[in-house]
């Protein structure tokens, strides 16, 4: 009976749906993108994040993404990271990230959905299905795939279709709470993404900037930085939910 019970349970938990961006690895340790010392401030996008710029200086590129992902060895999830895996014990966890990193995974999310790739795989140039776990290794100019075409991250460059955007629209129209972290909301399309929410579900932003939402959206605003702002939506999904 006991296990019936469990079973019943947990098929009506809620669908939690986060949208995180760079901000929530912040206090990891990693840089933020537009943030004043952010990565474009020290890259610009144009010649590390597109298409052309891979064909006009594929070292530069291979060598700017090595770095980054040989950065995921020196940083760990952070408490943000930990409350929202832990909220997994009470909720449906949807989790959709821009960010490239690992940090979702380490800290024990089981859902989670990549819009912009991941570090820690490369693909082939020329067959795109073919897709390697690589972890934080480097790859170079010479590194081929098993059909002999070079290597790239496995990476979303500007300019570049966005595979995983369906997917994201339809959990987040299911979403029963919808939480933005941590993200500019300057890039489309995740940051389309909080028109696709239903109107009447609770929605909330955590993030120390002041985010432009477009008007009537009735966002909770918990102007603090990842960290704080998790605990506090943990404690409101505790009491309200
Ligand atoms: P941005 O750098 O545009 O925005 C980061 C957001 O995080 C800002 O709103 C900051 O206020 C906020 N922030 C800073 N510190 C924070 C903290 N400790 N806790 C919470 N929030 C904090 O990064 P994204 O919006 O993620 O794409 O950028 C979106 C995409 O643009 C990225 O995925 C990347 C970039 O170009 C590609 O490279 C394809």
């Amino acid at each position: 009976m006991k296990k019936f019970l469990n079973i019943k349970a947990a098929m009506i938990k809620k669908n939690l749906v986060i949208l995180t961006g760079a901000g929530m690895s912040a206090e990891s340790g990693i840089s933020t993108f537009r943030d004043s010392g952010g990565l474009w401030d020290k890259y610009r996008i144009e010649d590390v994040a597109t298409p052309e710029a891979f064909q006009a200086n594929p070292k530069l590129v291979l060598d700017f993404y090595n770095a980054r992902r040989k950065q995921l060895d020196d940083v760990e999830p952070n408490r943000g990271h930990l409350i929202l895996a832990q909220l997994q014990k009470l909720f449906n966890v949807q989790i959709i990230t821009q960010n490239v990193d690992n940090l979702h995974e380490r800290a024990g999310s089981k859902s989670v959905l990549h819009l912009h790739g991941e570090l820690t795989k490369v693909r082939s140039t020329r067959f795109p299905d073919l897709i390697y776990e690589i972890g934080t290794k480097g790859i170079y100019i010479g590194d081929v795939c098993e059909k002999g075409a070079q290597l790239r991250p496995h990476i979303v460059w500007f300019g570049e279709a966005v595979p995983a955007i369906d997917k994201a629209v339809e959990i987040s129209s299911k979403a029963d709470v919808f939480v933005v972290i941590g993200t500019s909301l300057n890039v489309y399309p995740a940051a389309g993404l909080i028109m696709y929410a239903r109107p009447e579900v609770p929605k909330y932003i955590i993030d120390p900037s002041s985010i432009e939402i477009p008007s009537g959206m009735n966002f909770t605003v918990i102007q603090k930085k990842a960290v704080e702002g998790c605990k506090e939506l943990e404690e409101w999904l505790k009491k309200n939910l």
